[in-house]
């Protein structure tokens, strides 16, 4: 994510949605790489480590730090509690996904995970743009500060990120 100008919550709003789609794209680009080769019989450890460095170098540190900005805020200012805790659920979800993908894997049983990973996030990010956002915009939560926070979350790595995901 770029630093953002203090241009408001609708701008914070709309850089957050771009991000979920950076990273939906990234995803669906492994993921597609590593079904590609495993379905093919190709070798698959490259593209599985690929995806493997992306799910923690991006996806759980992504999901870490919104749980500690984004859905505080939703769930203390937005009403938003029941949300939080299906979205917070879906976050345990993938992590225990991603789990599944570390260690020894059979390429169909691999290839199948990482799908599986792909669509519960893609889900799980159009609930955060249409349902999260939605209701933080409306709440006057400040978002552009929640965003910036995310960001200095992230840029401090993964323990400030929290365990998230
Ligand atoms: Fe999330
Ligand atoms: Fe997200």
């Amino acid at each position: 994510m770029t630093a953002i100008p203090h241009d408001g919550a609708t701008e914070a709003a709309r850089q957050i949605i771009h991000h979920h789609a950076v990273l939906r794209r990234g995803l669906e680009q492994r993921t597609g790489a590593l079904c590609g080769a495993a379905g093919s019989g190709a070798p698959f450890g490259r593209p599985l480590a690929d995806l493997r460095a992306y799910l923690d170098a991006e996806i759980l540190p992504h999901a870490g730090a919104e749980e500690r900005t984004l859905y505080q805020a939703a769930a203390s200012q937005a009403r938003g509690s029941e949300l939080v805790r299906a979205l917070v659920a879906e976050h345990r979800d993938l992590a225990g996904l991603v789990a599944r993908l570390q260690g020894p894997a059979e390429g169909a049983e691999a290839a199948w995970t990482a799908e599986s990973i792909a669509t519960l996030f893609a889900a799980h990010a159009a609930k955060e743009n249409d349902l999260l956002l939605p209701a933080l915009l409306s709440s006057g939560a400040d978002l552009a500060g929640l965003l910036t926070d995310m960001q200095t979350a992230l840029a401090a790595g993964p323990a400030a990120a929290g365990e998230g995901c």
